[in-house]
């Protein structure tokens, strides 16, 4: 992919992998367009990086995208990629009788449905394109589930096969469908899980969106920076052992929230 002549519409691009792919592509000439839901962190991103275009865009609402692709496609015309970054990621504790079944799938609406309405809606924009591209962010929890973050795991999984089903579907048009299979980073969203995910785990954000560049430019549809590319083998290969290693500390996490409440 070409991304110096593209113009690149990121969900979720005020923190964490959205800031940093933000950075890299504007610093590699890119058009970047960010949407987040939080209008301050927005105006942030835009002091931090004056050339951004933001929009305020929450991606679990199809009305909003809907919006977003009306201002987005008449603002920017030339629009070729999307990346589906935003997401969300929550400690759960699916014993726990105060969880509302309204609530507990909202990150099935942010992670999962949002990039497929996203994709959706402006996938006959990007299909007018010369060249062209959607990449979906995943998640080393795509290949084995982390039980602290259950609903998570189940959308990373769901977004990870859509994405290859999409692939294939798209095979013959000139959109090419790429997934980024990222590992445990030093993001916000990590912060909650710091009790078992310790520093020397969590890779930095700017190195996983640089590989994540290198492997959009060259072309490889799947990318696994760091741990990744390890999990997808033990993911194979010794798929007990990898969950037993992901299932440490659950117990003891949800034993002590329980006798605190
Ligand atoms: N960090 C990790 O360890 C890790 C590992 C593997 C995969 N990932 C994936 O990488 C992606 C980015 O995560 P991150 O670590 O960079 O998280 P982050 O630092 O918490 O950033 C999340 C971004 O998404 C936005 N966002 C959240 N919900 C949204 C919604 N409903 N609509 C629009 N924007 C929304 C946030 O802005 P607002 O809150 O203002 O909306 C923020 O800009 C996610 O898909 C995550 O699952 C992260």
């Amino acid at each position: 992919m070409d991304l110096r002549n593209s113009t690149i519409l990121i969900t979720g691009g005020t923190s964490g992998f959205g800031f940093e792919f933000a950075t890299q592509l504007l610093a590699l000439g890119s058009t970047v367009l960010i949407t987040g839901r939080n209008q301050a962190k927005l105006d942030d991103t835009k002091r931090r990086l004056p050339s951004v275009h933001t929009f305020q865009s929450d991606v679990s609402d199809p009305a909003a995208i809907r919006q977003l692709y009306q201002q987005v496609t008449t603002q920017f015309p030339a629009l070729n990629i999307l990346i589906n970054n935003a997401g969300e990621m929550r400690k759960l504790d699916l014993q726990d009788p105060a969880l509302e079944l309204h609530d507990i799938t909202r990150e099935v609406e942010i992670n999962l449905s949002g990039p497929i309405r996203m994709v959706q809606q402006f996938l006959p924009h990007l299909k007018t394109k010369k060249t062209a591209a959607i990449l979906n962010v995943t998640s080393g929890l795509a290949m084995t589930p982390f039980p602290l973050a259950p609903i998570y795991s189940g959308t990373k999984a769901g977004l990870r096969a859509y994405t290859k089903a999409l692939r294939v579907q798209l095979q013959h048009t000139l959109v090419k469908v790429f997934e980024l299979v990222a590992p445990a980073a030093k993001t916000p969203l990590a912060d909650p899980f710091a009790s078992v995910l310790n520093d020397s785990m969590l890779m930095d954000p700017n190195q996983v969106v640089a590989q994540a560049i290198r492997g959009l430019q060259q072309d490889r549809v799947e990318i696994y920076p760091g741990l990744s590319r390890l999990m997808r083998y033990m993911s194979r290969l010794a798929p007990g052992i990898l969950l037993k290693q992901m299932s440490k500390g659950v117990t003891e996490a949800f034993a002590q929230s329980r006798v605190q409440a």
